[in-house]
């Protein structure tokens, strides 16, 4: 029988006594304080058996890991819809990247590169009455936990500097692919990313995209259509341009965030939620890439 403690504990060890722990994300200047020296990894299998190591219990920003919510909340609000707006396309390029948006006429490769978030995030406005409560409810709901709440320091201090995403808004607004004011939607957008969460709680999170579209509680939260094509963009967009790299050496539906969380899944079997502050140079957790190939390696788990 697998052991996943013994697996967790040795790539606990492995990760602890790596040197070179990657960089943390200092363009937000609110997360430059965070320690790299923090790795933690959550287990929880379908069955509702789980398993953690490290500093599982310690919260951090999800930041881009908030986008698969926030496409979630939005395709279970609006369907099909949705890609009226923006495309299923990865984009091969940093998350931030503008030029194919131009290029592209307004329409955002995916709805995990920046453009492709604001744009969700608009249609959450439209469509929300109180859009940061709303939204924030919803996500405490699919975890199964009241105590989730923003960290507006964060939001706040990305709003001071996030110069990238309101040229990315603004784009998009004289390509007419934002029906709200540019500061409205950028004010959801960055108070989304700084939701914090431990590992346990984003594995609670995900757990609908690994259970045919029912959450913790085992309540229908998406069709399970819905959780098969957002695992799908997962895959093909979760990490950038670095999708390929992380679907050849893990081989899971995945997202990561510059906090240094990764949360990745198998269907019908686990979610894992890793965080490692360090990131590399595409901007995903550098430990945490390392730490998600050796446990799909030693446990023989992929989707390939
Ligand atoms: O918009 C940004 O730049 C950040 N709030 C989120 C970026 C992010 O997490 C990219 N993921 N690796």
């Amino acid at each position: 029988m697998l052991d996943y403690q013994e697996v967790l504990n040795t790539i606990y060890a492995n990760a602890i006594q790596e040197k070179n722990k990657g960089i943390v994300a200092s363009y937000i200047p609110e997360l430059k304080h965070i320690d790299a020296s923090n790795f933690g990894i959550h287990l929880r299998l379908i069955t509702g058996k789980t398993y953690n190591v490290g500093q599982a219990e310690t919260h951090f920003s999800i930041q881009s890991i908030s986008k698969v919510l926030s496409l979630a909340y939005a395709f279970s609000l609006v369907g099909n819809k949705l890609w009226q707006r923006l495309d299923v396309e990865p984009s091969g390029n940093p998350f931030n990247h503008l030029a194919l948006l131009e290029l592209e006429h307004g329409i955002p490769r995916n709805p995990f590169i920046n453009s492709g978030a604001i744009v969700i995030a608009d249609i959450l406005i439209s469509n929300l009455k109180n859009p940061k409560e709303d939204f924030l409810n919803y996500v405490r709901d699919l975890t199964n936990d009241t105590s989730i709440n923003f960290n507006k320091k964060v939001a706040q201090s990305e709003k001071n500097t996030g110069f990238t995403n309101y040229a990315a808004a603004n784009l998009l607004k004289s390509f007419n692919n934002l029906e709200n004011p540019v500061e409205d939607v950028l004010d959801f957008y960055f108070h989304q990313c700084a939701i914090e969460m431990n590992c346990t709680q984003l594995s609670n999170a995900f757990f609908a995209f690994a259970n045919q579209g029912k959450c913790v509680l085992n309540k229908t939260r998406l069709t399970s259509s819905q959780a098969k094509r957002i695992n799908a963009i997962m895959l093909t967009c979760g990490f950038y341009d670095e999708a390929g790299e992380f679907a050849f050496e893990v081989g899971l539906p995945g997202k990561s965030g510059v906090g240094g969380g990764i949360v990745a899944l198998l269907p019908n079997e686990f979610v894992i939620s890793v965080w490692s502050p360090g990131l590399n140079d595409k901007g995903n957790s550098k430990l945490g890439m390392q730490a998600l190939e050796q446990f799909t390696t030693l446990t023989k788990r992929s989707i390939f």
